[in-house]
């Protein structure tokens, strides 16, 4: 092989495998007002997809944010709705929740209780179900992480509720 051919085709395995592992990024968008570094890197939604998440009835959704806060967290709200047509919908049970007994620190994996020292890296989890009776619609789900009023990580991301399998 000549030396040519060799980059290229280097560069086409590369493009190849980044492109594999970008496909597994959830396509989340800023909150109005708000410009998180990385957005994309500290929003995990399982299962997603490319352009849209879709989410299937009868299953389990789970989101993982990463977030570092600059100052100390007092206590962390959850703040979610999923907006259908224009409509904000709190999400029943999640929305005005405490989020801080969800979150531990990223390098241990240790819980934390709140108030949270600042700069240290933080992971929330939650798991939740999308229930039957959901319609299957396209929404746009906004989920915040807020301490008082203030934003500590914060998305959104185009969804889908699909039919899913039958029970
Ligand atoms: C979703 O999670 C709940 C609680 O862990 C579990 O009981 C249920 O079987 C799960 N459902 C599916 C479809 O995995």
């Amino acid at each position: 092989m000549s030396i040519m051919y060799k980059v290229w085709f280097v560069a086409v395995v590369f493009a190849t495998v980044l492109s594999a592992v970008y496909s597994y990024a959830t396509p989340s968008e800023q909150c109005p007002g708000e410009s998180f570094e990385d957005l994309r890197d500290r929003i995990q939604v399982t299962p997603c997809g490319q352009k849209r998440c879709k989410l299937p009835k009868n299953s389990n959704i789970t989101v993982v944010f990463k977030f570092t806060p600059k100052k100390v967290v007092k206590s962390i709200t959850n703040e979610v709705f999923a907006n259908i047509a224009g409509v904000p919908l709190p999400f029943i049970g999640v929305d005005g929740t405490d989020a801080c007994g969800d979150v531990k620190r990223a390098d241990t994996q240790e819980a934390v209780a709140c108030p949270l020292p600042a700069d240290q890296d933080y992971v929330y989890t939650n798991v939740f179900p999308v229930q039957p009776f959901y319609p299957a619609v396209n929404l746009r789900v906004h989920w915040n992480l807020k301490d008082g009023k203030k934003s500590l990580i914060c998305f959104e991301v185009p969804a889908v509720i699909t039919a899913g399998k039958k029970n």
